[in-house]
């Protein structure tokens, strides 16, 4: 079976932050055909169109880092009802200059946990809006909306409860199901 390189976003800073604790436990439940990397933006400058002449080495090492994977994940919390900033920055970057967007047929899932009953589902939808302007297939179904009682997962990523285990386990099988369907149609990008 084909291995498939998959790129996550935490879309969190936070040093305790829950959608890292979520991160892990995903990267542990996920079937061995995943290969994980975290594509890191903390240290990107604010964006402006005035950079895409000459973009600074953290920011094309950030492209590159897209550009090396087959499919991308997106655990991030919301934030007054959107997705971060910090995150928000990260994928403005991403997209330019014109005509060199990373994310162009880059195969996607979001997820994310909050500690409310809505579980980032109104953050996610904004995403979704900006992935779809971005060129990527997203994947619809399933959805996951994670209300994060304390202790559900640990620091090192272990699930507490079997059913929310059972739930991203299946999730994760479903992303590399869905990661396979897209590549079989739309080639990997040169760089993999
Ligand atoms: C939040 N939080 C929050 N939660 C939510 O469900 N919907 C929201 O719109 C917001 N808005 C919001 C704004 C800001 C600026 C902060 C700091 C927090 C609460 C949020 O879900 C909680 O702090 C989580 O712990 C954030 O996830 P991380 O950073 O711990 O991964």
């Amino acid at each position: 079976m084909s291995e498939y390189k998959v790129g996550y976003f935490v879309g969190s800073l936070a040093r305790d932050s829950i959608n890292r604790k979520l991160a892990k436990a995903l990267v542990r439940l996920a079937p061995a055909e995943l290969v994980f990397t975290e594509i890191t933006f903390a240290n990107l400058p604010l964006y402006s169109y005035d950079y895409d002449a000459d973009f600074p080495k953290v920011a094309r090492e950030f492209k590159d880092s897209i550009a090396a994977v087959d499919a991308v994940l997106f655990v991030t919390p919301e934030y007054n009802r959107s997705i971060p900033g910090a995150l928000k920055n990260a994928i403005d970057w991403a997209s330019r200059p014109y005509g060199q967007n990373s994310f162009t047929r880059k195969p996607s899932a979001i997820i994310g946990a909050s500690p409310g009953a809505i579980g980032t589902a109104v953050g996610q939808q904004h995403l979704k809006s900006i992935l779809g302007f971005c060129n990527s297939p997203m994947m619809n179904a399933i959805e996951a909306y994670i209300q994060f009682k304390p202790g559900l997962i640990t620091d090192d990523g272990e699930v507490t409860v079997e059913s929310t285990e059972g739930f991203l386990r299946n999730f994760m099988t479903e992303y590399r199901d869905f990661t396979r369907r897209v590549l079989s149609v739309y080639p990997r990008s040169p760089a993999n």
